[in-house]
Formats: structure tokens, sequence, C-alpha cells
């Protein structure tokens, strides 16, 4: 007999999204530049030297001017969170200023009264893939112990202007991207290819005290704030049910765990000492990081698009398309157009391993199907008839609500790109994701204008039902 599912009641429905994706105004404000305002072709392609018209980003979907009425049509479906990020070059144009930019605090401040007014709460990402490109180009990004400063100084400006406001804060957005994207993560501007694993270790480690800082400030500054640590999930099953196939798992997964044990634990364990051990690194970790490491994490939040399978066989380890993290495709499943591995089960699993490990409440702050949309009229009105994504959302939500009844403590579920915006891997914007259709397309032609798909009246009923709809 199957139990009915129920979400908690006070479950935060909503969306997200992140500044350099969708504002636009790259110049604006007072802006600096930041990373994505050279990088074009997303994750794949090489930077550029400037800002390039063929950007999608740099015009974005012009959010920057109409937040009021996209945050109204957010409030139309009834979300009781948005998760959006605070673009750091606005605040700190060039990263290392002692001063941050009055304009770009009070563009956040009029973004928050709008949330306020139709009572939606924020959840605020303090940084999403947009390090100001003066921090990548002076000093190689966290590489840098410099950048725990500069970090904590706008940690800081955040949580004092907005402290009262916001509540949930996520300090770095997927963290454990860093050694996989490492200039679009850790706004590290030294080709890839020429980075040894010892600068990339001693990075990430900048970045998990800088975390561990904010959430030290916060204490101080902002009482009331829950630090969140964001990581990017993806459950991996073994190919085959080989033990050295099972190994192979428990390794691929305690290079993503890492990161959340950190975070939840203020320390580093076991395994990945002895990883650093075996490829001779010796990280500089000074009495000070370990004293700032133990400040943990009110709870952890992350992503969720796919699972992988992981393999010790050689021969059998070919990539996955669109996958940044690295594993073997799952023969099992059906992919996306851009290949990533539909698996909503996967969803249930990570919840269930998350809080067995963890124990501290979890947030899913991403999840969705990037997909090609048709703009079609029905009765005289324009929408998008996107049925494959409602069956995608539809899927995964039956799952969060199965690891509910499992027991996860789960605060709440914003799916990605809750309005179409331009991609991250690919900087694309015909790799669409949102309720609410935005026509701009791939060669920068388009009217901006919105239009509501099919799965926007779908949403509504599943936040008005609380889950009992789907
Ligand atoms: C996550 C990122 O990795 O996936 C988002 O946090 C991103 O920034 C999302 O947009 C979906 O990926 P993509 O490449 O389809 O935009």
């Amino acid at each position: 007999m199957s139990t009915q599912i129920t979400f908690p009641d006070g479950f935060l429905w909503g969306g997200a999204t992140a500044a350099n994706q969708l504002e636009g105004a790259y110049d604006q404000g007072g802006k600096g530049l930041s990373v994505q305002d050279v990088m074009p072709r997303g994750i794949v392609g090489p930077r550029t030297a400037e800002p390039t018209p063929d950007n999608l980003k740099l015009v974005g979907i012009d959010h920057y001017h109409r937040y009021a009425e996209d945050i109204a049509l957010f409030a139309e479906m009834g979300f009781k969170t948005y998760r959006f990020s605070i673009a750091w070059s606005r605040i700190f144009p060039l990263g290392d200023e002692e001063a941050p930019n009055e304009e770009g605090l009070a563009f956040y401040d009029r973004l928050l009264d709008e949330l306020e007014k139709h009572g939606i709460e924020p959840l605020v990402t303090i940084s999403h893939y947009e390090t100001p490109l003066h921090l990548a180009e002076t000093y190689d990004g966290w590489t840098d112990r410099r950048m725990i400063g500069f970090y904590e100084r706008y940690a800081r400006t955040l949580f004092e202007r907005f402290g009262s406001r916001v509540t949930y804060w996520l300090t770095f957005n997927e963290i454990n991207s860093l050694l996989h994207a490492p200039f679009m993560s850790g706004g590290i501007n030294t080709p890839k290819d020429e980075l040894d694993e010892q600068t990339l270790y001693q990075a990430m480690h900048h970045e998990l005290v800088a975390s561990a800082r904010a959430t030290r400030i916060a204490r101080e500054v902002a009482p009331n704030a829950q630090i969140g640590c964001m990581v990017l999930s993806m459950p991996v099953y073994p190919l085959s049910p080989s033990p050295a196939d099972a190994l192979a798992v428990m390794d691929f997964d305690h290079s993503n765990l890492v990161y959340g044990d950190v975070h939840t634990r203020g320390a580093y364990p076991g395994y990945f000492l002895r990883t650093l051990r075996e490829k001779g690194i010796e990280l500089e970790i000074t009495d000070q990081d370990r004293e700032d490491l133990a400040h943990t994490v009110d709870f952890v939040s992350f992503s969720y698009y796919m699972s992988v399978a992981a393999t010790a066989d050689p021969a059998k380890k070919v990539s996955g398309e669109g996958n940044i993290m690295g594993g073997v495709p799952n023969p099992t499943l059906e992919a996306s157009e851009w290949g990533w591995q539909i698996d909503p089960v996967g969803l249930r699993i990570v919840l269930n391993q998350f809080w067995d490990r963890w124990q501290k409440p979890l947030f899913i702050v991403e999840n969705g199907l990037g997909a090609k949309d048709q703009l079609v009229e029905v009765d005289g009105v324009k929408t998008v008839v996107d049925d494959y994504r409602i069956a995608y959302l539809n899927d995964h939500l039956v799952q969060v609500g199965e690891a509910v009844l499992d027991g996860v403590d789960v605060l709440g579920y914003t799916t990605w790109g809750c309005i179409d915006l331009v991609s991250a891997s690919t900087a694309q914007l015909s790799k669409r994701y949102g309720f609410i259709y935005v026509d701009r397309n791939d060669d920068g032609s388009g009217t901006l204008e919105r239009f509501k798909k099919k799965s926007f009246d779908w949403y509504t009923e599943v936040i008005r039902t609380n889950g009992a709809s789907l």
C-alpha cells in the first residue's frame, strides 16, 4: 500500500535564478565586469579579452529593468520563496576596493522591496559563478589567499545591509565545481590545462575557509540568518555489481561529498587527507583557517539534474555529454536534448544520502529540464505547451515527497530558471527551463516579451495544494 505524499506546512516552493544569467545591464549602475561578461560560449568556449556583442548575458533577459514585472509573475504562481544571486561586481565592481557601490546595493534593496510586497521569502546566493573579472585577472581568483578577505568584506557588506530582510543565504553556488570549471567557478584565469592539482586544491581550501568565515560573520552581524552551503549533487551508481565498480562509486562520491563534509562537520575528512597525501599535495592551512572552518552551516542546499554511473574498467570510461563532473552514462536512463540523463529516483536517493550523512535540513535549490520550446497560439493566446517539462518536474517532486515520507527534513524546492534565462554551460537562450517564456533567441533577436507556458498553471496548482495535486 502506498502512503499519500504530503509536504510539510510552510514548505518553501519557488524558483531560482542567477544574476549573470538574467539581469543583463552588465555595465550599468556602476557594475564592474565579471568573469561571465567574457564567457560568450559558456564553459566550453575560451574566454574573450573583452565583452563581445555575441555574449547573451550582457543583456540577459533584461531583468535588471523588468524585475518588478517578473516578480509579479512569480507571485501570481504563488511562490513562497525566490532564489536569486547578488552580482558581486555590482557591489564591489573590482572586488578589492574598500567601499561598496551604493547604486548596486540600492538595486537589491528595490528587488527585496518587490519580494516583500508579495510576501515572497528571499533566498540569496552570495556568489554564483560571477567573480569580478578584476579579481580573476589580478589575483588568479581563488588560488590567492587574499580572496578570502575580499569575499569576507563583500559578505559582511551584504549581511549588514540586508541581514534584517533576508533569512536564507547560500555562500557559493555549486562550490564543488571548482576543480572542473576553474574560471567560471573559481575566477581562476590561468587556463585549466596549465593548472596543477596543488593550486586547485589550495583554491578549494580558500573558498571553504571563506564560506565558513561568512557563516561566522553572519552569526555576529545578522543573528537570524540561516546559512547554507550549496553543492552540485550527482548520485552515482555502479556500472556493474563488481566490488571494483562499487569502490569507483565510493571514490567518485568522496570527491564530491568532501565539500559538504567540511561545511557540516568543520574539518577535512580522513579520506580526503589520504587523497592529498597520495597526490603529494600539502595544503597551506593556518590555525586561523582551522578555527574558521569550525563555523558550520545551518542547512545544506543543492542542485539536482541528473545521476551518473561509475566504473573501474578503463575501457568503459566514456564521458557523458554535458556532464562537467565526470562519471559515465547510465545505460538504463534516457537523456535530455543536451545529454543530461533524467533520473527522478536519483533525487530521492540523494536526499536520503545527504540527510543520513549530515543530519542538516536540506533545500533543493535547483532542478529542472532544459528544453527547446515552441511558442504557439492556443485560443488566441501565445504560450508553450510544455508537457515534457511538467512531466519532468512532476516526477521529481513525487520523489521529493517520497523522501519526506522517508523522514528527510526538506525545507523547500526552487526550480531552476523559473523564467527563461541564459544557460550557464552553453550560454544559449534556447536551453529553456522557465514557466515563463522570454522572447529572446540565440542570435540575440527578440522583443524580450514574457509569455506564460502551460507549466505556469501546473506549478501554480502544485503550490496552491502544497503538492497534493502531484
Ligand atoms: C547549475 C548552475 O549548474 O545548472 C546554474 O548553478 C545553471 O547556473 C544550471 O544554469 C543549469 O545549467 P545550464 O548549463 O543548463 O544553464
